[in-house]
């Protein structure tokens, strides 16, 4: 084995699906042996049994709102490949871009709570579960961040207030944890995956997935200056092996790495989005 990773052993929150599954497979290829984190157990199992090789995968199944679930994980990982050189924190839902303008008080108040209890406590709980263990090896978190971490029209307020804040954890957290453990982010651009709707929308079962078979030859290209930049989750994954491999990146902390097709310099899509109000 000659990869990027070899030997290293990795947690990956969410890795039953999308990115994250996509990410834990390409680790796989590197050398690494990976632990995957998610709510749906037969789901974690299947992307075991279905991997190149199941003796260095782990499933693990555990809320990421739940602290002490995450500490569970990081102790039966180390447990079974005996340290923790790098932890991903990438479970998320979206808010599917619902404007404040379409909100009631009520929901728009349990929307905030549902969402950043994910996407943000779900990030920090799990680096406070793990950051021992990345000081003991000199290890690395590596954050699933979004063009909404900045730019808007990416998702709603909600989602793209929690993404912002994630970049915010990848700066204060690099700050906090250095010389010991790096903490990196990489901003993903849109990728046709599972990604949910909030419980308090009633779109738990609504996936990004469904809007991507919709599109035909006929449907104009997106918005960005790569029109034809990938949406498959695995183009995406390179970012991170090179932020969770000390070798390649070994300088790099606090620093966000945007795989989004040029989103950053493409201007504004429209002048403003309340025109119609
Ligand atoms: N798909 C995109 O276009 C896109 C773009 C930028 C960033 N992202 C980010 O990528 C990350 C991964 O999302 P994805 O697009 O791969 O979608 P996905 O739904 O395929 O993956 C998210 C995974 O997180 C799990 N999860 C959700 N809530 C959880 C919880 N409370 N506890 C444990 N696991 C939970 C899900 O079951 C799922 O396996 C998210 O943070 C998302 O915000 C996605």
């Amino acid at each position: 084995m000659t990869g990027w990773l070899d030997g290293y052993v990795a947690l990956i929150t969410g890795g039953g699906s999308g990115i994250g599954r996509a990410v834990a497979e390409r680790f796989l290829a590197e050398g690494a042996s990976v632990a995957i984190l998610g709510r749906d157990r037969a789901q974690l199992d299947a992307v075991v049994t279905e991997s190149a090789d199941p003796d260095r995968m782990l499933a693990v199944e555990a809320d990421v709102r739940d602290a002490d679930a995450l500490h569970a994980a990081v102790a039966g990982t180390v447990h079974r490949f005996g340290k923790l050189d790098t932890l991903v924190t990438n479970a998320g839902i979206w808010d599917y871009k619902r404007a404040i303008t379409r909100f009631d008080a009520n929901t728009l108040s349990s929307t905030f709570d549902e969402v950043f209890a994910v996407n943000v406590k779900g990030y920090l709980l799990a680096a406070e579960a793990a950051w021992r263990e990345l000081v003991k090896t000199r290890g690395s978190i590596v954050m699933t961040l979004s063009n909404s971490s900045f730019y808007v029209d990416g998702g709603g307020p909600i989602y793209t207030a929690s993404k912002h804040a994630c970049l915010g954890l990848v700066r204060e957290l690099a700050y906090e944890l250095a010389p010991k453990v790096r903490v990196n982010g990489v901003a993903c651009g849109g990728m046709n995956t599972d990604l949910r709707g909030p419980q308090s929308l009633d779109m738990q079962e609504r996936s990004l997935a469904a809007s991507f078979a919709k599109r035909t030859d006929a449907t104009p290209p997106p918005p960005i200056p790569l029109h034809d930049s990938s949406t498959d989750p695995r183009d995406f994954t390179g970012s991170y092996v090179l932020l969770a491999s000390r070798e390649q990146s070994g300088p790099i902390t606090g620093h966000a790495i945007s795989v989004d097709g040029g989103i950053g310099v493409r201007g504004f899509a429209t002048a403003a989005g309340g025109d119609h109000l």
